[in-house]
C-alpha cells in the first residue's frame, strides 16, 4: 500500500489547523471521502441529475441505468444473492428504524411474537421481546427499545465482561425466552470488540430467531459476506466507508424482505391506487418511497469501487498496525485505562486518564491538531457498565499513518502533563 498516493486522493487530510498539521482520527464518526467519490457526485449533478424510475426520456432512464448498476455494487460487494436484497436508505439508523417498524408492523398483523419466515398466526405467543446486546449505539438500542415499550414487551440485553466480550452463555440462556429478534453489533463502536456474529446467528436460527446485524462499523474494515455470516439482515452507513452522507443500505434475505410490511408510503412504493386500496411495488422499491438520494448512492458505488481498486488484505494489516500501535504507545502512559480489551477487535482505541475528563483531554489535543471523538459515543448504557462519563476514541482508516499515531500519542502524553 502506498500511503501517500492514497492520501493525495483525500484533499481534506492536507491542511493545517491551529497551525499543525491535521491528523483525523475520527474516521468511526465519518470517514474522509476521496477525490473519485466527490468527482462521482458532482459529476451526477453536472451531467445526468434527473428523477429516476418515472421518466421516459434520456436523461431519466440514464440516471435509472445507474441508481440500479449502483445497487447490484453493493450486492455484489457484501455478496448479497440478488440486487433485490438491497434496500438503500439514509444509513443504519433509517434501516434499524425501519426494521423495527416493520416488524411492530408484521407482528400486529400475525399475532405471534416469535415470528419466522413460515410462522403462522396460531402459534401464539403474547410476551414481545428483543434482544440486543449491551454495546449497541443507540441506533440499535432505541428503536427496538420504544417498539416493544409499545407493546409493554421486554428489551432483553446480552452482558459482557470487563474486555467487552460478550456472554455467549447468557445469549444462548436468552434466545430460550424467545425474542422475536436478535440485533447485534458486528463491531462495538466504543470498545472495538469484533463480535462473532456467525456464531450467533447460527445460535439464534437454532431458535427460529431472525438475525440483524449492524455493520456500520465493519463494512469499511473487513469484507462481508451476508450469506456467510447467514445473518436475515445487515445494516450500514455510506458515509462510515468513504461514501457520501446520505446515503446507506439495508440487506435483507428475500424471503424476509417480502414477508416484512412496508416502512414509509408514499410515490414509488406502490403498485396501484385507488382511494378503497392500494397495492405494493416489489422488491427492494416497496422499502424505497419518495425520491432517494440517487447522487450519493452514485458516489457509494464509486467508494466501494475505491476499496475494490486497493489490497483488501493489505489494509487490514495496515489498520491492524495502527491499532497495535496506539495501543502499545498508549500503554506507557500513567493513569492509562482502555475500555475495551477484547481479543477480537478492530479499528478503533477507547480510553480514559485518570483524573482527567475524557472532553479536557480531547479538547487540548485538538489545539495540537489531532482529531478524536470525546464523550458517550451515542452508547450511554457502555458507559454505566463501565461506571464512566465517557471515553477519548481514536478511530482509524486505511489512509492514516504510523506517523499520526505517533503525534497522536504524544499529544495525549502532553494533555494529561498539562491536565494534572
Ligand atoms: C455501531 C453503530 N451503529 C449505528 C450507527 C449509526 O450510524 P448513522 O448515524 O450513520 O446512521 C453508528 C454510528 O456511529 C455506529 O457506530
Amino acid at each position: 500500500m502506498n500511503i501517500n498516493e492514497i492520501r493525495h486522493q483525500f484533499p481534506v487530510l492536507d491542511q493545517q489547523v491551529y497551525g499543525k498539521p491535521l491528523v483525523y482520527l475520527d474516521n468511526a464518526a465519518t470517514t474522509q471521502k476521496p477525490l473519485c467519490v466527490i468527482e462521482r457526485e458532482r459529476d451526477y449533478y453536472l451531467h445526468e441529475n434527473c428523477n429516476i424510475h418515472r421518466g421516459v426520456h434520456y436523461l431519466s432512464q440514464k440516471a435509472t441505468e445507474a441508481y440500479e448498476h449502483a445497487r447490484q455494487t453493493v450486492a455484489d460487494f457484501i455478496h448479497a444473492k440478488e440486487a433485490r436484497e438491497v434496500v438503500f436508505t439514509r444509513g443504519t439508523t433509517e434501516s434499524l428504524n425501519l426494521l423495527a417498524t416493520a416488524f411492530e408492523h408484521l407482528l400486529l398483523s400475525t399475532p405471534n411474537s416469535q415470528l419466522s419466515i413460515d410462522s403462522q398466526p396460531s402459534t401464539l405467543n403474547s410476551q414481545l421481546k428483543v434482544l440486543v446486546t449491551a454495546m449497541e449505539h443507540h441506533s440499535n438500542l432505541v428503536p427496538w427499545q420504544q417498539m416493544v415499550q409499545r407493546h409493554q414487551g421486554q428489551l432483553l440485553v446480552v452482558p459482557m465482561d470487563d474486555s467487552g466480550t460478550l456472554d455467549l452463555e447468557q445469549y444462548e440462556k436468552l434466545l430460550k425466552e424467545g425474542p422475536m429478534v436478535v440485533s447485534i453489533a458486528h463491531i462495538s463502536n466504543v470498545l472495538g470488540t469484533i463480535n462473532p456474529v456467525k456464531e450467533m446467528a447460527k445460535m439464534a436460527h437454532d431458535h427460529g430467531i431472525p438475525v440483524v446485524v449492524d455493520g456500520a462499523q465493519s463494512i469499511a474494515h473487513h469484507p462481508i459476506d451476508v450469506q456467510d455470516l447467514d445473518c436475515d439482515f445487515f445494516v450500514f452507513s455510506g458515509h462510515k466507508m468513504y461514501a457520501p452522507m446520505g446515503i446507506g443500505g439495508l440487506y435483507g434475505k428475500a424471503e424476509w424482505l417480502e414477508k416484512l410490511p412496508p416502512y414509509q408510503f408514499g410515490g414509488e412504493m406502490v403498485d396501484t391506487v385507488s382511494f378503497e386500496k392500494t397495492t405494493f411495488n416489489v422488491l427492494p422499491y416497496k422499502f424505497e418511497a419518495g425520491t432517494p438520494n440517487v447522487g450519493a448512492a452514485l458516489g457509494l458505488e464509486t467508494a466501494i469501487q475505491f476499496l475494490q481498486s486497493l489490497d483488501r488484505d493489505a489494509v487490514e494489516k495496515h489498520e491492524t498496525q495502527l491499532l497495535q500501535s496506539a495501543i502499545q504507545q498508549l500503554s506507557a502512559i500513567e493513569g492509562i485505562r482502555f475500555i475495551g480489551e477484547a481479543e477480537q477487535r478492530s479499528g478503533l482505541v477507547s480510553f480514559i486518564v485518570d483524573g482527567i475528563h475524557p472532553y479536557d483531554l480531547g479538547t487540548i489535543i485538538d489545539k495540537m491538531g489531532v482529531a478524536v471523538r470525546t464523550g458517550h459515543h451515542c452508547a450511554e448504557p457502555v458507559m454505566t457498565r463501565f461506571g464512566i462519563p465517557g471515553t477519548v476514541r481514536a478511530s482509524f482508516a486505511l489512509y492514516n499513518t504510523l506517523e499520526e499515531v505517533e503525534i497522536f500519542v504524544k499529544a495525549v502524553q502532553r494533555a494529561a502533563m498539562m491536565l494534572r
